[in-house]
């Protein structure tokens, strides 16, 4: 379909060509849908902007536009409010009838994009023999909404987790396994070596305090550089642990990736490095390779490298994400990249884009994107702790929202005196815990920081996964309780539309189509999450003012296609942030 928005959109410009000509083609007709419904569902500003240029008075304007307009099967004839803004009010019969379109289609009137570009989203991407931290968590679902919004709307996407794989520290971590688990470099399965943390912990002690060991370390770095079989073999073997544990998480959430590490790229560096070189944008600063930049600048208003290639001769995280991109533009055929990394990170990507523009490594058509988000606190707003007080493993703070989950529903039934067997409360407090660390931290907008706050997060007011879970929940219990088959609702029957709560609900329940292509380029997953919560608003609104099973026809079967297509847009929506639904809670 068009959207409602796109479809004014359209009209607008029309009205705007044929009321004052040529020159106003490519205006912007500035139509938004409004919160108020004093002034209708949308309206357009154009008349204001346009009062200067046209040198008229700007509610002259908005009447030659009325004039011209070509609507009356969408709204009402629009009106004129205050200095010149254009109101209008949509026709419950249009209304009544893109419901009757969507009720039929399983996408819900949402179309696919065309030409079915190629994006790279590059997210999660934690550390081998590092700790997967909460910054890496959020990465990971944020990028994995991001994902699944693009590839519903029909991009090519490819997933890539570009896992710190590579780097001086495996010279310390290898030096250190040949100490302390000597068996590990010449079986030749995998020995489990435990903690990887603490392992680096301890290597970390060893390098600090022995500077033999300290060699030792740099001359493991050259070795595994030059491909020494068993120096790789102690690598491998850490990766796979790593990778292990990485993939413990992703299976609790549900995160699909395609591991493609920095290691994947050192054949690529040194290649990377000399194009630059023939672009001419390499100069030698104090022994290291770098390309100076536009717009970086250190306090004395020098400007600033971007490091390419170290005074040791050794390549780094810029020239490995220069590589990358290389790569990902040649052999992926990448037509759009996006990089979900913490806002810390801003610098470097701003950096790397550069030089990759500059060197042509990446073409004018093809767009890059850096995706920041902030920090996760603690609810104390400080360095986020578990309930025992201790620094906490990713995997013990989800097991520990489901145990709040668990809690939770295990009072709520107690006071409703429901009796569920384990595996139902079990079900229920995996999907709505793992659902509100999620739906927490996509609601927000990403660029702040926010707190974790399992309390808040398992809220069943407010603008949380549990309110959303159960406004879906709803329209199955009437449907349970009406023995009711919502996918054999009559595709005839009438929808119609009367009472004002129908009327809200079925405005919003069509504007998804809007929130999703405005998404798709802001990257901003929270207003989803809004539009979501204002939807689940609305249709309990509908819910408490008209009845549903009681009501004579046709407005029984109308309404039950509301609940239907309320529910199935919550399924929906909540499907592209990663949140599955409970039929039952
Ligand atoms: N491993 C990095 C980190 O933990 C994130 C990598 C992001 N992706 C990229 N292409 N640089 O901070």
């Amino acid at each position: 379909m068009t959207s409602i928005l796109e479809q004014l959109q359209d009209s607008v410009s029309q009205a705007l060509l044929s009321a004052f000509g040529d020159e106003l083609a490519d205006t912007d007709p500035l139509v938004t849908s409004t919160n108020n419904p004093q002034f209708g569902d949308y309206q357009s500003n154009v008349a204001l902007s346009l009062a200067k240029p046209l040198k008229q008075n700007p509610r002259a304007i908005a009447q030659a536009i009325i004039d011209h307009l070509q609507i009356e099967d969408m709204c009402e004839t629009p009106t004129i409010a205050g200095p010149g803004f254009i109101n209008f009010t949509l026709k419950s019969s249009y209304l009544e009838q893109l419901l009757s379109q969507i009720q039929s289609d399983k996408r819900l009137g949402i179309p696919q994009v065309q030409p079915k570009s190629k994006v790279i989203v590059d997210f999660s991407s934690p550390n081998i023999a590092k700790e997967m931290h909460v910054g890496h968590l959020r990465s990971t679902i944020i990028g994995d909404a991001i994902a699944r919004i693009l590839e519903f709307r029909g991009y090519q996407v490819l997933r890539l987790n570009h896992v710190g794989d590579w780097g001086t520290q495996f010279g310390m971590l290898i030096a250190y396994l040949r100490e302390a688990y000597p068996e590990a470099l010449t079986t030749a399965n995998a020995l489990n070596i435990g903690d990887l943390v603490s392992l680096y912990k301890q290597a970390k002690v060893r390098f600090d305090e022995d500077e033999e060991f300290k060699q030792t370390a740099r001359q493991e770095v050259v070795k595994l550089q030059a491909g020494a079989e068993d120096s790789l073999h102690a690598w491998q073997l850490l990766c796979d642990q790593s990778r292990q544990e990485f993939q413990v998480i992703y299976n609790l959430l549900n995160i699909k990736l395609e591991e493609r590490g920095e290691s994947f790229y050192n054949p690529f560096l040194e290649g990377t490095v000399s194009e630059l070189k023939q672009t001419g944008l390499l100069e030698e600063s104090e022994g290291a390779m770098c390309v100076f930049l536009d717009g970086f600048t250190n306090k004395d208003g020098n400007p600033l490298p971007l490091i390419v290639q170290k005074t040791d001769g050794g390549f780094n995280y810029a020239t490995t994400d220069l590589a990358a991109i290389k790569y990902r533009v040649k052999e992926d055929g990448a037509n759009k990249i996006i990089y979900v990394t913490d806002s810390g990170q801003a610098n470097h990507f701003a950096a790397v884009f550069q030089v990759a523009r500059k060197a042509k490594i990446l073409p004018d058509e093809v767009e890059v994107v850096h995706v920041p988000f902030g920090l996760v606190l603690g609810k104390d707003g400080k360095r986020i702790k578990t309930r025992s007080g201790e620094t906490f493993k990713l995997k013990d703070l989800l097991d520990e929202a489901v145990d709040y989950a668990r809690a939770e529903l295990e009072t709520r039934l107690e006071a409703e005196a429901r009796k569920e067997t384990p595996e139902f409360i079990n079900h229920v407090a995996q999907v709505t815990g793992l659902s509100a660390v999620k739906y927490a931290d996509l609601s927000q907008n990403r660029t702040s920081d926010y707190k974790f706050d399992f309390d808040k997060m398992l809220d069943l007011k407010g603008n949380t996964a549990p309110y959303l879970l159960y406004a879906y929940v709803r329209p199955q219990g009437v449907s349970r309780k009406g023995n009711i088959d919502f996918s054999a609702l009559d595709q005839n029957t009438k929808i119609v539309l009367t009472e004002d709560a129908e009327l809200v609900l079925a405005k919003h329940i069509l504007q998804f189509e809007e929130v999703l292509k405005e998404v798709e380029s802001s990257l901003l997953p929270n207003r989803i999450c809004l539009y979501l919560f204002e939807l689940s608003q609305k249709f309990n609104q509908f819910y408490e003012q008209c009845e549903i099973l009681n009501a004579a026809e046709p407005q029984r079967t109308s309404r039950l296609i509301l609940a239907d297509l309320t529910a199935r847009t919550i399924k929906l929506g909540l499907s592209l942030l990663g949140i599955n639904v409970l039929e039952r809670m």
